[in-house]
């Protein structure tokens, strides 16, 4: 009788084992569907950036090809961004837009903060014009007048952050740059081209 109950005492502990070992794996798989489902759903994205269009708002002196020495543009860039994530990209403070002429930063304003909901479009306006005590002048203008194009260029930095299953924060920084041809005669954006890189934490 003691060793019947000693055998039933083992049985209990065999299937107390072999319950453990069960609900292990199943935690497990759990756990691996989870991963998955995180990694392919909540994973966050590279929000994308381009510049469809922009604007020459204004662009000075007015008189060309009379013999003019010096210039300036208002150009005004409609960046729009795609967030691909399953939560609210957030536009945050420190984004910067930069105008350049001949590699020297002429010009800058603040990116507007904001937020663009999950997987959406959001267009904003950024405009940028020459700043400081002169206008663009010099060797380089004098070649530009010339060729009757003025060659600009922009940088866009806008620094973000998205958060997926209110859980996962990441912290993210997109840079548009572009290349601009203006022209004189037509007073008008010639040509552009752009590049966007990004950066987003893991
Ligand atoms: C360039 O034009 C803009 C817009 O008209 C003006 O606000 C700005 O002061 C001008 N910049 C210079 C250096 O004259
Ligand atoms: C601007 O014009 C220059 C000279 O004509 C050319 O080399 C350059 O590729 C043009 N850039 C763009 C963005 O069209």
């Amino acid at each position: 009788m003691g060793k019947g109950g000693k055998g039933s005492c083992e049985k209990r502990k065999q299937r107390q084992k072999a319950a453990c070992v069960a609900c292990t794996v199943v935690l497990v798989i759990v756990l691996i569907i989870l991963i998955v489902l995180y990694v392919a759903v909540f994973r966050p994205r590279d929000p994308r950036v381009q510049v469809p269009t922009m604007q020459l708002l204004s662009l000075y002196p007015i008189g060309y090809p009379l013999p003019i020495s010096t210039a300036n543009l208002t150009l005004n860039l409609q960046v729009s961004i795609y967030n691909p994530n399953k939560g609210t990209f957030i536009v945050q403070d420190g984004g910067i837009a930069c105008l350049y002429y001949n590699g020297a930063q002429v010009g800058f304003t603040p990116v507007p903060t904001g937020f663009i909901p999950a997987e959406s479009f959001s267009t904003i306006s950024i405009p940028l014009t020459v700043q400081g005590s002169a206008p663009l002048q010099g060797l380089y203008l004098q070649a530009d007048i010339v060729d009757g194009i003025l060659q600009v260029s922009t940088t866009v930095t806008i620094v973000g952050k998205v958060t997926t299953l209110n859980l996962f924060t990441h912290h993210a920084d997109v840079v548009s740059k572009c290349n601009i041809n203006v022209s004189f005669n037509s007073r008008g954006i010639q040509s552009y081209t752009c590049q966007h890189s990004f950066s987003i934490d893991p």
